[in-house]
């Protein structure tokens, strides 16, 4: 259980979101390396968990807040031919084998981890994610960009430091802070986006 879990049943802005431009860069940057298995860590109600599916992609959403999945299975495109699927789940012990996904898309995850533990739980999310990806395969992340300490007690912001996962062998490929469209729709959600690629040595 998590503070969505609330959001979700209550928050009716999530239901009208559009979805993210980190979404868009996403479906741009997979598609360059011929992804096909996609892995949306922290779906929410699946805005771009939908559109990943509708760009072609095999999307495989998970997210631990049940009453969001309830509402992204009421949202779920009928378009013929999406390939999508909701799992309930946990980011810190995901229910998949290794190396069975060509991409991983991770947009406002990493900073809903709080102290005292959020430095082990966005470690263990990183180190899953890294699991998960075939050599070579690409994680596209995005995470809310400022001072660690001004979002307390909601959520803990990220520097550029804290956006290096090189030591799980991941390479950060392209950074870039920017505004983005957040799941309650705000357009002032200013983010650090970062593109990786699973390097094996
Ligand atoms: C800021 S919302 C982003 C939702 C979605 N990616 C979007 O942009 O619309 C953060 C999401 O992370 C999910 N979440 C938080 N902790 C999680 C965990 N340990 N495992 C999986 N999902 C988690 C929440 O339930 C919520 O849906």
């Amino acid at each position: 259980m998590n503070r969505w879990t609330g959001f979700y049943a209550e928050d009716p802005r999530v239901l009208s979101a559009p979805r993210s431009l980190c979404s868009e860069y996403a479906a741009v940057e997979f598609k360059k390396l011929n992804c096909r298995f996609i892995l949306d860590l922290g779906c929410g109600v699946g805005r771009d968990s939908f559109y990943l599916a509708s760009e072609g992609f095999n999307v495989f959403s998970l997210d631990s807040a049940y009453t969001g999945l309830v509402k992204a299975q009421s949202l779920v495109p009928t378009d013929r031919g999406v390939k999508f699927r909701l799992i309930h789940g946990d980011a810190l012990a995901l229910p998949f084998p290794d190396a069975c996904f060509d991409g991983i898309y991770c947009f406002g995850l990493l900073h809903e981890f709080l102290p005292p533990d959020c430095d082990q739980a966005v470690e263990q999310v990183i180190k899953e994610a890294s699991r998960l990806l075939r050599n070579q395969g690409l994680l596209v992340l995005a995470v809310l960009a400022g001072d660690p300490t001004a979002g307390l007690p909601h959520v803990r912001l990220f520097t550029r430091k804290m956006t290096n996962f090189e030591d799980y062998g991941l390479k950060c490929m392209e950074i870039t802070k920017y505004h983005d469209i957040g799941c309650t729709g705000s357009n002032n959600y200013l983010v650090w986006r970062g593109l990786y690629q699973k390097i094996i040595k």
